[in-house]
């Protein structure tokens, strides 16, 4: 399969393909999942939910410098290329989008997309310009896709609510889906950066995912029955790890992300709160979360 790199190029051929999957007067719906690469199965279960709900597939794969902080991973972000077309030639993606940084920012961007509010807290507060750099290159790659649906996955679950405020307050005609998290067997999330954990590392980044799947014991042996006993039980979880560092532990609304009384029944927020982790193991942070 080969990846397109020119904007131009990706409309001209996607333009294409809506004429020629047009039938009886029925334009093809485009689904879109934007990735920085060195696919694994979570952006693989977005390409499938893609093909599966829409009639033209497209990828893009696209390391964004502007996301990154300058002293975060942008120069080590693994990278693989070849395999990234392969997996997405054997999931029936349609076009695969493999754009340069000069192609995508040919001269200092002078626009930024800044969404408000949700931005500031979790991962915004510690990462200062990510979210910048994500809705300006995902408002840029809108713009050049025009997909009716696009895919994003729920590990990233700041990320969808950022997008999704940033689709209503431009009017973006895209409808956003959010994809649940993939886990390996033994329950941690994939992420492309899990390749840094040494052994050791890895085996203890198991408490991040034990710690959210703990959550419905505790509650129900009545452990645990407000916030801040919920967010100190699992603080203590991750702590029998040595090497974890913890960045964050939150209990906060979604998609709201706003803080919750600490004092509140648990049983009050379910289905409208998130528990969101942030610990680094070494010089890699490792992110999960999960909706009460
Ligand atoms: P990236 O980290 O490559 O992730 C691309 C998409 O895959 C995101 O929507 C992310 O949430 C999803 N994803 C990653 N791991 C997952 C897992 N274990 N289960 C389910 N989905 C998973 O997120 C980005 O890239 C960038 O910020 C991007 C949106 C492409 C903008 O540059």
């Amino acid at each position: 399969m080969n990846a397109i790199e020119q904007i131009h190029e990706l409309r001209e051929q996607l333009a294409q393909l809506r004429q020629e999957r047009t039938k009886e007067g029925r334009l093809p719906t485009v689904g879109f999942v934007p990735t920085m690469g060195y696919l694994h199965e979570g952006h693989a279960s977005l390409m499938r939910a893609a093909k599966e709900q829409c009639d033209i597939v497209v990828l893009s794969i696209f390391v964004n410098p502007i996301q990154f902080g300058p002293n975060e991973d942008l120069d080590k972000y693994p990278r693989d290329a070849e395999r990234d077309l392969a997996l997405a030639e054997r999931l029936g993606v349609d076009l695969v989008f493999l754009p340069t940084v000069d192609t995508m920012y040919p001269s200092p961007t002078k626009t930024k997309v800044n969404v408000k509010e949700v931005t500031t807290l979790l991962c915004g507060a510690r990462r200062p310009g990510h979210f910048d750099g994500v809705t300006t290159v995902v408002s840029k790659l809108f713009n050049i896709v025009q997909p009716d649906y696009a895919f994003f996955g729920m590990k990233d679950a700041q990320q969808v609510a950022v997008i999704q405020q940033m689709v209503e307050d431009l009017n973006f005609p895209v409808t956003i889906v959010p994809c649940p998290i993939i886990r390996e067997e033994d329950g941690l999330a994939l992420s492309s950066r899990n390749v840094y954990l040494s052994e050791q590392q890895r085996q203890e980044a198991l408490v991040l995912s034990q710690s959210l799947f703990q959550v419905d014991t505790w509650m129900q042996s009545g452990e645990v029955t407000t916030v801040s006993e919920l967010r100190a039980r699992i603080v203590q979880h991750i702590e029998t790890s040595p090497q974890a560092d913890i960045d964050y532990v939150e209990i906060l609304s979604f998609p709201q992300l706003t803080e919750l009384d600490a004092s509140t029944s648990l049983h009050a927020h379910r289905g409208q709160a998130i528990i969101a982790l942030a610990v680094r193991f070494g010089t890699t942070r490792l992110i999960d979360n999960r909706i009460l």
